[in-house]
């Protein structure tokens, strides 16, 4: 954070270079670390795209990008097609549904720590839950919870040979784990088709046909988005937010008198704190100039949230941890 501070302190645009690991060569970006830049390229997806990547710095063959990715990379129209079929499928009571399905498993799994006694928090609680309450919501199996977490784990920690499983190429593994989810999607897909429940799966393979209808190639890559995109984010930020409240018991105790009035900001100042997403990707779509910064159409700006979570202009003390 001490570097970002830094790169923030030059400017908002820090010109930079990133390894490709599929060309060998270094790729040009620019570093975004000021929180006003963060949000202004945002909310300007015509001018800053996320269709030619958006989770990686590199440029991916466009098939594996929306494999993995699904609507995260795309841009309007698509996006906001496939976006919407999903909000669609989220009637109120199938929202209800997954409020029951949240307290449930939280009580689940809250249970089987305090039998355990001593555990590891990210095994016992920051790991499955988030998982669990995902499979829940799509209907998967929990007899398929081990694969779910095997495979999304290998995709998000593709650098990391510990999460690899053994296989020493990153490119089979990522191949290996998204064919064993798109598997068990598919399956359960054609299943829910005869057999419809009120899970999301069903929702999404009985709306109306056309445009108000995921194609069954859709809905692999929309199970591995939810399950990447809801998993790692909601993991990172229960494991560091306890780290945070254990450092902090003055904090930690503060919260637990007042859980009613003190919620909603401490979650806020937890998720600002863990900023548990590292980066996104967008690709400037036409020559245009910025904070007096010119950029050229194809240039890559990268937006850093956590130097963005801690952009003095914005946070008085931005070290500071208080959940007020
Ligand atoms: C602390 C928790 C979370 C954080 C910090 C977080 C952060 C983010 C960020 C930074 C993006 C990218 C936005 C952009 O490109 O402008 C995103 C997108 C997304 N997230 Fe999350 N997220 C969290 C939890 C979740 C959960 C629990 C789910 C689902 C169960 C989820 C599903 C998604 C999806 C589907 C997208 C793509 C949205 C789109 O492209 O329209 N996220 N999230």
């Amino acid at each position: 954070m001490a570097h970002f501070a830094e790169l923030r302190r030059q400017g908002p645009f820090t010109p930079a270079v990133a390894p490709n690991p599929i060309t060998g060569l270094d790729d040009e970006f620019f570093a975004v670390t000021s929180y006003a830049e963060v949000v202004e390229i945002s909310r300007r997806p015509q001018d800053f795209c996320s269709g030619r990547g958006s989770t990686s710095i590199a440029d991916m063959p466009a098939e594996a990008m929306e494999f993995f990715g699904s609507f995260i990379t795309m841009d309007d129209p698509r996006h906001a097609r496939q976006r919407g079929i999903v909000s669609r499928s989220f009637t109120p009571r199938k929202l209800a549904g997954v409020l029951d399905s949240v307290e449930r498993i939280c009580t689940e799994v809250i249970d089987d720590m305090c039998e355990k006694g001593e555990v590891d928090l990210v095994e016992a609680i920051s790991q499955p839950f988030p998982l669990l309450v995902i499979c829940d919501m799509m209907g998967i199996p929990r007899s398929e919870f081990g694969t779910v977490l095997r495979a999304t784990n290998v995709i998000l920690g593709s650098g990391d040979p510990e999460m690899l499983g053994g296989e020493e190429n990153i490119f089979s593994a990522l191949l290996g784990a998204g064919m064993e989810l798109t598997g068990l999607v598919n399956e359960l897909a054609e299943h829910r088709r005869t057999h419809p429940t009120d899970d999301l799966t069903s929702a999404l393979v009985h709306n109306e046909v056309g445009d108000d209808m995921l194609a069954p190639q859709e809905i692999a890559p929309f199970f591995i988005l939810l399950a990447v995109a809801g998993n790692d984010t909601t993991r990172t930020a229960t494991s560091l937010g306890m780290h945070l409240l254990a450092e902090h018991p003055d904090q930690r105790a503060a919260w637990q008198a007042d859980p009613d009035g003190m919620t909603a900001d401490a979650v806020e100042e937890i998720v600002r704190a863990a900023s548990p997403v590292t980066f996104m990707r967008r690709t400037v779509t036409h020559d245009l100039s910025l904070c007096g910064q010119d950029f050229a159409e194809g240039d890559k700006v990268v937006l850093f949230y956590g130097a963005a979570n801690r952009d003095p202009v914005v946070f008085d003390d931005p070290e500071r941890f208080d959940l007020r």
